[in-house]
């Protein structure tokens, strides 16, 4: 087994590969400019070549350079003029020659930035980019979204993962690539990994579908942004959970959909409401399982209702069920799909939750008549996301360490979050109020009204803290938004989580 510091270290990449790698490629050659006519003999010309890319910062220090050899073969002339390019370069500094090892952009040098952007743009010229492009709300860095630690969202307890048999499956498909999986160019992805998504979907989620009918994708937003791109057209309506996850929102601003925040309450989204506002909305968005960010589950006669509306007015249902293997006190509740005698449903699902968010693998269900669609939009795209980890996890379903994992983080997450739940009634006694904790990796709490800051004002000054709480208001279309916290549990463990929470209680200076 990796242990669990071993595993933490990709989490610091910069850190980790500064241990192994250099941080530029290796035997990258820059552009030289040869000219066969001129009277600048060749030597100078490569010698110029390279003295003017590591001045420019193309090349960088400590970066491994061609051999002479294999220069002189790339440029079409003979190794003698390179040789004494090299060796001017040794001599001034520019290069270090590493004995058996190679020859190498002098260390020493100072770090140039590599292309610097001009200043300003040339005066007069039009740098307009897309009204399209325009549409997208801004992309801010937002401290909480990047930080790893106590309450972040989507963390999953990566050191309980099986590494050491996920590393085996990836050194053996990576060995033994098969013609058919470094040819095939199937927009619903790979055949055998669509046949056990498929397999686990109708047992675990009841799920009807067929394996004709699963698109592997890059996780859940991308199938959201495939599925609004065949479904929606710009100045349609749209329904959206209010609150919502905010990258719903902005992917139908991005394409010029029109949403409409509907509701919810603690039977889910308010379908009345979503008929008054906008009943000729083309689509629902939903998280009917485990409601982001409030965390309510659909209530069934609502589950009815809203199949019901979208039967009449002919609209789509997009189930987004993002963490739906997570329940702690109930069994996993049935997908609103599987309900639905009319195929209107488009059912999303990711791995990014019992695996990791930076795998990026998830699957859209489609209706039968919407798969040549789903298949045309996705083609033009990115055609299928790298069939290495879907071989792989292929293989990692198949064996039954998938479902085993599940059952393992399931009594995992269910500690945690019995312990983070504890913790804030001891820390704040009724002072927050806890929603959500049923379900999934994080749960929400509401803060009391006149904290004196809000949610956003908090979570900035915690991250500086290394406290990493999501603000929920930004999960609201309409104002006033509610104010409180999405809290993760996924990557604390309980006997760190009273000092968290006694940090999160400093804090917030209630
Ligand atoms: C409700 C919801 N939908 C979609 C996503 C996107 O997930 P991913 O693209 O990583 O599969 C998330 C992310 O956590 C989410 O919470």
């Amino acid at each position: 087994m990796v242990t669990l510091h071993d595993n933490l270290q990709p989490i610091r990449p910069n850190h980790y590969y500064a241990l192994q790698m250099p941080d530029v490629s290796a035997g990258l050659l820059p552009v030289i400019p040869l000219d066969r006519e001129s009277a600048t003999p060749l030597h100078r010309q490569v010698y110029a070549g390279f003295r003017d890319a590591i001045l420019r910062g193309d090349l960088a220090a400590g970066q491994q350079v061609p051999s002479s050899r294999a220069l002189a073969a790339e440029l079409e002339i003979s190794r003698f003029p390179v040789l004494d390019a090299y060796a001017q370069l040794l001599a001034e500094g520019y290069f270090e020659s590493r004995v058996g090892s190679g020859t190498y952009v002098s260390a020493s040098l100072p770090h140039r930035p590599g292309h610097t952007r001009p200043s300003a743009p040339a005066s007069g010229s039009s740098r307009q980019t897309s009204r399209r492009s325009m549409l997208f709300p801004p992309y801010d860095r937002l401290p909480w979204r990047h930080g790893w630690g106590a309450f972040g969202v989507h963390q999953p307890a990566l050191d309980q993962f099986p590494f050491d048999i996920w590393s085996k499956l990836v050194t053996r498909h990576s060995r033994s690539l098969r013609i058919h999986s470094a040819h095939n160019l199937h927009p619903l992805g790979l055949e055998v990994f669509r046949d056990a998504v498929c397999s686990y979907l109708r047992t675990a989620r009841s799920v009807r579908c067929d394996p004709a009918q699963i698109m592997i994708v890059s996780g859940s937003q991308q199938a959201l942004d495939i599925t609004a791109r065949v479904l929606l057209d710009p100045g349609d309506e749209a329904w959206i959970e209010e609150p919502c996850y905010p990258l719903v929102r902005s992917l139908l601003l991005g394409s010029g959909v029109r949403p409409v925040p509907v509701p919810v309450d603690e039977e889910g989204l308010d379908v009345e409401a979503g008929i008054r506002f906008a009943p000729h909305a083309r689509v629902a968005f939903v998280t009917p399982s485990h409601h982001y960010a409030l965390g309510v589950t659909m209530s069934a006669s609502r589950r009815f209702q809203l199949l019901e509306w979208s039967r009449q007015s002919s609209s789509w249902i997009v189930e987004d069920d993002y963490d739906s293997e997570y329940r702690f006190e109930s069994m996993p509740i049935p997908s609103l799909q599987g309900l639905d005698p009319c195929d209107r449903v488009i059912y999303i699902g990711t791995f990014s939750k019992v695996l990791r968010p930076s795998l990026r693998l998830g699957y859209i269900v489609i209706p039968a008549d919407l798969v040549d669609r789903f298949a045309a939009v996705r083609f033009a795209m990115d055609i299928f996301p790298s069939y290495l980890f879907q071989e792989v996890l292929t293989d990692f379903m198949r064996a039954g360490h998938f479902v085993r994992h599940i059952r393992r983080m399931r009594s995992l997450y269910k500690a945690r979050r019995t312990a983070l739940v504890n913790s804030l009634h001891t820390e704040f006694g009724d002072l927050l109020q806890i929603h959500g904790s049923e379900a999934g990796m994080h749960l929400t709490v509401t803060l009391p009204e006149n904290t004196g800051s809000s949610d956003v004002e908090i979570a900035t000054r915690a991250a500086k803290e290394k406290l990493w709480l999501w603000p929920l208001s930004t999960c609201y279309s309409t104002t006033p938004a509610r104010q409180g916290f999405i809290l993760g549990f996924g990557n604390t463990p309980e006997d760190q989580t009273p000092a968290a929470v006694h940090h999160l209680r400093q804090v917030l200076r209630l």
